[in-house]
């Protein structure tokens, strides 16, 4: 990144980095409206549970910012609507939800007037942005205790500070050990069908100098069996009463973790928890069938074939270790209580 959060507001612009073109170009979007970032989280161009939350906010900000409207119920109206248009588009994250909930909660209980409550959602939505930034700090402060000197640590897809407002939430943690003069080494999975690993992960440990090995999903077997890595520790899009809900291939790393006695750890904030519900309520995001079929915009496949493109699965608490958040630590005994 060059010089600036993730996602940033400056006087009524929205601005960020398109994910799609690293690493090879860093394009920066400047968007003024709320349409151009649904279109945004639609195209993958921000991505990233946390991330996803700030943007929706910010999406509504812009809503408000530029409304016309003359009334604060005119203004709610508008932010219901544009709302609607963010809810549809991706399922799985709940930080994008959470986020909407809060503006609108904030502006449904505003009793200025419309110009006044414009300015209270963009407050309210920078407030979400800083209290992301805060909290991948702490995440990296609680969970750099669980990494120790000469670990090497496996990451699926991308939890870093293109997924988040800034720092990350599993590189987070990895950073914060790395700051702390651990020297730790990663292990980043590619993370087929997207490549955030390859693009994204990769892209972040090299620049911050953190030494990053990039594999296949495939290879996850053979690294932990050869003891190549001894932690992993991982995002999450949503964390519910059952299990943790990532990336595609999650599971298979947790599974392979547990096998070889490896500790497994997610980082998230506590925006990530939805615990009023069980995995079986999550919609798992369906994506398009060309991102298997193709690499890039060269066609793998052959023609004819099915295909099946889930973006995210379910790792039963089970097979997690410890979950890391910005209050703490939490463990298995703690994941008991989310049942209550
Ligand atoms: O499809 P993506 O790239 O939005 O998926 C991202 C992930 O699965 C991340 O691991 C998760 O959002 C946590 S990011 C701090």
């Amino acid at each position: 990144m060059p010089n600036m959060r993730t996602i940033e507001w400056q006087n009524g612009t929205v601005l960020t980095i398109d994910q799609t073109r690293l690493p090879h170009e860093t394009v920066i979007l400047k968007m003024k409206s709320c349409e151009e970032i649904a279109e945004a989280i639609k195209s993958m161009r921000i991505r990233g549970a946390p991330l996803l939350g700030a943007a929706a906010a910010y999406a509504l900000a812009l809503t408000a910012h530029y409304s016309k409207a003359k009334s604060r119920e005119e203004i709610v109206k508008e932010l219901e609507k544009a709302a609607d248009l963010l809810r549809k588009t991706r399922p799985t994250a709940v930080n994008l939800f959470w986020a909407i909930e809060r503006i609108l909660t904030k502006a449904k209980g505003f009793s200025g007037n419309a110009k006044a409550l414009a300015a209270a959602v963009v407050e309210e939505a920078k407030k979400i942005a800083d209290e992301d930034a805060a909290a991948n700090r702490l995440i990296g402060k609680y969970g750099a205790q669980l990494i120790s000197k000469g670990d090497t640590v496996l990451t699926h897809c991308n939890a870093g500070a293109l997924a988040t407002v800034e720092y990350g939430t599993a590189l987070g943690v990895i950073r914060a050990a790395w700051e702390q003069g651990k020297k730790v080494k990663v292990f980043a999975t590619e993370t087929r069908p997207k490549l955030q690993g390859a693009r994204l992960t990769a892209y972040e440990l090299v620049r911050d100098g953190i030494p990053v090995t990039l594999i296949t999903d495939s290879m996850v077997g053979y690294v932990m069996q050869k003891r190549l890595v001894n932690k992993v520790v991982v995002g999450a899009d949503r964390i519910v009463k059952d299990a943790v809900i990532n990336k595609i291939g999650t599971f298979t790393v947790a599974v392979l973790a547990k096998e070889h006695g490896i500790p497994f750890y997610v980082a998230a904030p506590k925006s990530t928890f939805d615990l009023k519900i069980t995995s079986a309520d999550v919609i798992i995001e369906e994506r398009d069938p060309k991102e298997v079929t193709n690499i890039g915009s060269i066609r793998i496949a052959a023609e004819g074939v099915n295909i099946l493109n889930p973006a995210f699965d379910v790792t039963p608490l089970k097979y997690v270790t410890a979950i890391i958040c910005e209050s703490g630590i939490l463990f298995k005994e703690d994941f008991d209580k989310f049942k209550a």
